[in-house]
Parts: structure tokens; C-alpha cells; sequence
């Protein structure tokens, strides 16, 4: 069954679509037909494979197409994946002409991401994402990466994808975890950008958390609209899209701190909102009320996991972030709702004021 379909277009060079929907899947023929693709190289994962493969395979039927299983989560985004999948494309024969189809979570996408970007200098991908993550963040923006050793996405490209198919029915068997860490994003990109969506997470926390199948749609394509108006006018993050590191900062020293094992991405960016909430307010940029609903909300859609490590560990991690401003981090810090500051010049004892808020 198909319900109604959203495309929100994303102004990059060249622009592409980001559809949105339930029942999509099914539909993906027509889709690569208007990007001329002659070839399919589906990347996917097992479990994913196993739980929505049968759809994907029945659209393709007709189609050239290779199909290409790895192992689930976070540990596909490595160097020996890499060459694993692209010596598989090469063995279906790829050429320009084919397009990479990354059926599956963030990982999957920035692998898959990655490999299409460098595979003959370059062929397209298709971002079918399949976490809500994966739909309200990852496969939006085109970045894509794999992590070197224990440094997480140090080695990657910007390669956009050609057109993203978010089919939002897939999201009902993705586990309570995974669709909880997906919703803090959703949360940051209310705070961020956009008030009112913020106000109606707030009071739309028991649908979303039931996944009633409205409410999925309504911050699926709120998500997406504001990350795409956000990469379309910074596609390289120089600027703007910096914004969307919101609970970034230490959240991504959270996640290393834990050696990304004990905290989920979404999860880290939920305890980085509260930390960023708690600097925004000892530097007097965020005031004590909108702090105090931030925090209300992002508790609304725990529990969250302890985050057991020292200051001082978190405190490293931060340290070695890639996106440090001249050995400082940034912090992007909240105005008021809907509106923020990026901050470089946070003292030590406030970062760790704020750490030790959110750990144990
Ligand atoms: N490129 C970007 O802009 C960007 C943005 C945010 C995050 N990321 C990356 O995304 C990754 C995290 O993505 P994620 O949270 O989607 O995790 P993930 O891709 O590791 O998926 C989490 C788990 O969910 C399973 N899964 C996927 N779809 C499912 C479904 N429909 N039903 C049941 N299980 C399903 C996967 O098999 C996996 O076990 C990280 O590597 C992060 O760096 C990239
Ligand atoms: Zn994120």
C-alpha cells in the first residue's frame, strides 16, 4: 500500500529528491529508471536483508542487479569492507552506468556512500535508509565514511546521493533502542530550527514513541526538510551547517570515550543537548527556562544509558575532534529555541561542569 509520498528537494549541484512515505520500497523501479541506471549494486546488511530484502528484490525484478550482504552495524565502516565491496562490484561487471543502492542504517549508507564516491572515480548512490536515523539524518547531505582504526569517520568524501527513498514503513521492526536514538536527532532539529515543531515533539511524545504511522511521517519529513534546507545552503559544512553539530561536541566525546560501543550515536547526541543546555545557561546564551525544556524533552524519550566514564577521559576524546577550531572545540549553543550561536571560546571548567553533568 502506498500513502501519500513527499519529495523535499535538496539544492546542492546537482539538486536531488528526498522522497518519503510509507510503502515506497515496492516502488523503487521507476526511481532508478529517472536516474538512467542500468545496473543495481544493493549494499545491504543481513538483518535487514532478512526483514525488508523480499520487497526490494520484487521491485528489482527486471532489473541488472547485484546483491551484496554484510554484517550489521558500525563495524562495515572499515577499510577491509571497503575493498570487499567495491572487488564485488567489479566482479558484476560495474560501470558508470550502475548505480549503489545502500539499503540500510547509517552505516550502510556512509560505506555504501563511501564506496560508490570512489568506485571508477565516482558512480551514484541511492540512499534507501532504513533506521530513522538513517532517515531524518544519515542519508541526507552527502557525507559519507569510514572510520580508520579506533577514529571514527576520518576517512570519507561528500558524494550526494542521486535521489533518497525513505520508505518510513520499514521503521516498525527496528528496535526500541535504535528508533529512540533516531528520535533525539529528530528533537535537535526542532531545537535548532523550528519552534513549533519543537513545542508539538513535545507534546506528541506517547505517539511517536508508539510509532503511530502519522506521527512517523510528520518528523520524518520535518527532519528532512530542515536538514535539506540546511545542506542546500552548505553543502560542505564551511558555515551554516555546522548548526546541526547541536549536542555534537560532547556527544561525539562521549561515543569515543566509550570506544563506540556503549553508547549509540542518537543516544551520545541526547546527553550532548543536555551538556550544551548546561553551558548555554553558566555562559548566559541559553536561559534557564528553554534549558530546563530541552532537558524535559530529550527525558521524555529516554531512558538513556549511563555514561560512565572520567572528566578527564571525555575530556581527552573532545581533544582530538576533527572539528576543533585551532585546538578548541566549538560548541553550538542554543539562543533561544529555534536559533543558535556557535561559542569556540567555552573555558575548560565550564566543558567539565557540563561533562560530569551528564556522566556517572
Ligand atoms: N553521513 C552522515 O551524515 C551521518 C549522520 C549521522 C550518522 N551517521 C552514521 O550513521 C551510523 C549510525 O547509523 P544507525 O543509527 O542507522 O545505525 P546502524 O546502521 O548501525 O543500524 C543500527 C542497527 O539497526 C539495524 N537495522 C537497520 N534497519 C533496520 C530495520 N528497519 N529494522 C530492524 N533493524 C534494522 C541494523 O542492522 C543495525 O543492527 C554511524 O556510523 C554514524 O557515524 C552518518
Ligand atoms: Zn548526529
Amino acid at each position: 500500500m502506498v500513502a501519500s509520498v513527499q519529495a523535499i528537494r535538496v539544492n546542492t549541484a546537482p539538486p536531488y529528491e528526498v522522497l518519503t512515505g510509507r510503502g515506497l520500497l515496492s516502488r523503487i523501479g521507476p526511481f532508478l529508471r529517472q536516474i538512467h541506471a542500468t545496473q543495481a549494486l544493493v549494499v545491504t546488511s543481513r538483518r535487514v536483508s532478512t526483514l525488508h530484502g523480499s520487497k526490494l528484490k520484487g521491485a528489482l525484478k527486471g532489473y541488472r542487479s547485484a546483491w551484496i550482504e554484510l554484517p550489521d552495524g558500525e563495524r562495515v565502516k572499515d577499510m577491509r569492507t571497503l575493498d570487499r565491496v567495491l572487488q564485488q562490484f567489479a566482479r558484476a561487471g560495474a560501470d558508470r552506468g550502475s548505480c549503489v543502492i545502500a539499503f540500510g542504517g547509517g552505516s550502510i549508507g556512509d560505506l555504501a556512500g563511501f564506496a560508490a564516491s570512489v568506485y571508477m572515480r565516482g558512480i551514484p548512490v541511492v540512499q534507501v535508509p532504513t533506521t530513522l536515523l538513517a532517515q531524518v539524518d544519515a542519508s541526507v547531505g552527502g557525507k559519507t565514511a569510514i572510520n580508520l582504526g579506533s577514529a571514527k569517520n576520518l576517512v570519507g568524501t561528500f558524494h550526494q546521493p542521486a535521489i533518497v527513498v525513505s520508505d518510513t514503513s520499514v521503521l516498525k521492526t527496528l528496535s526500541d533502542r535504535d528508533f529512540r536514538a533516531g528520535l533525539f536527532e529528530v528533537i535537535k532539529c526542532g531545537a535548532i530550527c523550528d519552534p513549533e515543531f519543537f513545542s508539538w515533539c513535545e507534546q506528541s511524545a506517547p505517539k511517536m514513541l508508539t510509532r503511530d504511522p502519522a506521527a512517523i511521517e510528520r518528523i520524518v519529513t520535518a527532519a528532512i526538510r530542515i536538514k535539506a534546507e540546511i545542506v542546500s545552503a552548505d553543502p560542505t559544512e564551511r558555515g551554516l551547517r555546522r548548526i546541526l553539530n547541536f549536542g555534537h561536541t560532547i556527544g561525539h566525546a562521549l561515543e569515543a570515550a566509550g570506544g563506540y560501543r556503549t553508547l549509540l550515536h542518537g543516544e551520545a547526541v541526547a546527553l550532548g543537548m543536555i551538556a550544551a543546555a548546561e553551558i548555554g545557561v553558566n555562559m548566559d546564551i541559553t536561559s534557564p527556562e528553554v534549558a530546563e525544556r530541552l532537558i524535559s524533552c530529550v527525558l521524555q524519550f529516554g531512558p538513556l544509558p549511563k555514561a560512565k566514564f572520567s572528566t578527564s577521559m571525555v575530556m581527552r576524546s573532545l581533544g582530538s575532534d576533527k572539528k576543533s577550531v585551532s585546538g578548541r572545540p566549538h560548541f553550538v549553543l542554543l539562543d533561544k529555541l529555534g536559533s543558535t550561536v556557535i561559542r569556540s571560546d567555552v573555558p575548560d571548567d565550564l566543558i567539565r561542569h557540563a561533562i560530569r553533568s551528564v556522566t556517572t
